[in-house]
């Protein structure tokens, strides 16, 4: 089992998938649940700026994957009333590439680049002048007879999205007028957000699974919504098509995925540093090692909801588990450290 097999990823895999999410994306501000700090923010920010006729202030969206940063982009251009252009970092192989749609956009345009963190360097610098002075700075030529010249693009706004501010440049994350964390979801908002799905898609649940599906989507919405889609699928053949708690439970365990909405890979992780590093602390690298992925996936992926469901601690000295995974492993503390002899 690897990280795109996982039912819970919470970044995207096929075109299906992509199809379903899209007609699931709220447009409009008032549909958008929860993180209200971000939102809060964002409106007297977007409502500034149309006072004022002018360009809305670059954006930095920054927090796991799945928490709606893509789609909050989509609602900003919205309200503001102007086009919206995707994009992503590693999409944008060279300067040109950039320049390209930079000379496009049309005036308070957004520009939206998704992880924004893997931009290579000669296409970030062009970024620079194009974020500050609304400029670009074009070589012609080459040798001694090369010449610069400058060329002025349209007030956009950038919004640039990414898993991990802390590996954003400085040069960069200074442009950024604006810079907004997301956090996970609340339990109570994710079941607003599952229950605005099944509207969506048609399909009846009761309240009890509502909250079942949000307890176990990690505080993530694109879980929650896919999970959602794995429960209509086995009420469709198994049962009758209404979604209750029984089917609901049968379906979610049956995928694997237990009352915490962790995984056989996160189940995996606590159980190593419980049974060969006696709770821990031990560093990202040997558990990365161990469980044979990569460091990146554990810091991105798995690690963020360990954090914040308090099964694991991030420390001086390296990761730790909590009482409550081995509470939940059903391990006493005891045996964890007879095990680990
Ligand atoms: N605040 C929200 N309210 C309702 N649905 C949401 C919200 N945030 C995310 N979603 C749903 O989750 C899916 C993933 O969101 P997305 O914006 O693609 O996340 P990200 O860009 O952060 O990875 C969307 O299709 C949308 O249906
Ligand atoms: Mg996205």
């Amino acid at each position: 089992m690897n990280y795109e097999e996982r039912i819970t990823a919470a970044d995207l895999s096929g075109h299906e998938e992509e199809a379903v999410e899209v007609s699931l994306r709220p447009k409009r501000l008032e549909d958008y649940i929860g993180q209200r700090k971000v939102t809060g923010n964002l409106k007297v920010f977007i409502e500034a700026a149309k006072q004022r006729r002018e360009s809305l202030d670059h954006v930095l969206f920054y927090g796991p994957p799945g928490l709606g940063k893509t789609t909050l982009a989509g609602i900003i251009a919205g309200e503001m009333g102007v086009e919206l252009r995707i994009t992503s970092g590693p999409a944008i192989e060279r300067a040109g590439d950039l320049a390209a749609i930079l000379t496009n956009l049309n005036e308070g345009d957004v520009l939206f680049i998704d992880e924004i963190h893997r931009l290579n360097r000669s296409v970030e610098e062009v970024l620079y002048s194009a974020m500050e002075d609304f400029a670009l700075d074009i070589i012609i030529g080459k040798g001694p007879s090369a010449r610069s010249i400058r060329l002025d693009l349209a007030k956009f706004t950038l919004i640039g999205a990414t898993t991990r501010a802390g590996s954003l440049s400085h040069p960069l994350r200074d442009r950024f007028g604006v810079v907004c964390k997301f956090e996970m979801y609340e339990n109570d908002e994710l079941a607003e957000i599952v229950r605005r799905s099944a509207g969506i898609l048609n399909v009846d649940i009761d309240e009890e699974s509502l909250l079942e599906i949000a307890r176990r989507s990690r505080g993530t919405p694109r879980i929650a919504n896919r999970l959602l889609k794995r429960v209509r699928d086995f009420s469709q053949v198994k049962g009758d098509g209404f979604i209750d708690i029984d089917i609901t439970q049968r379906t979610l365990d049956s995928l694997g995925i237990d009352r915490l909405g962790l995984e056989h890979l996160d189940r995996e992780i606590l159980r190593l540093i419980i049974h060969r590093f006696k709770g821990g602390p031990v560093g990202i690298d040997t558990i990365a090692a161990a469980i044979g992925e990569e460091r990146v996936t554990i810091e991105d992926v798995y690690e963020p909801y360990l954090i914040q469901a308090g099964l694991l601690h991030r420390t001086q000295k390296g990761r730790m588990v909590s009482d409550l995974a081995y509470h939940h492993l059903g391990i006493s503390t005891n045996e964890g450290e007879q095990l680990s002899i």
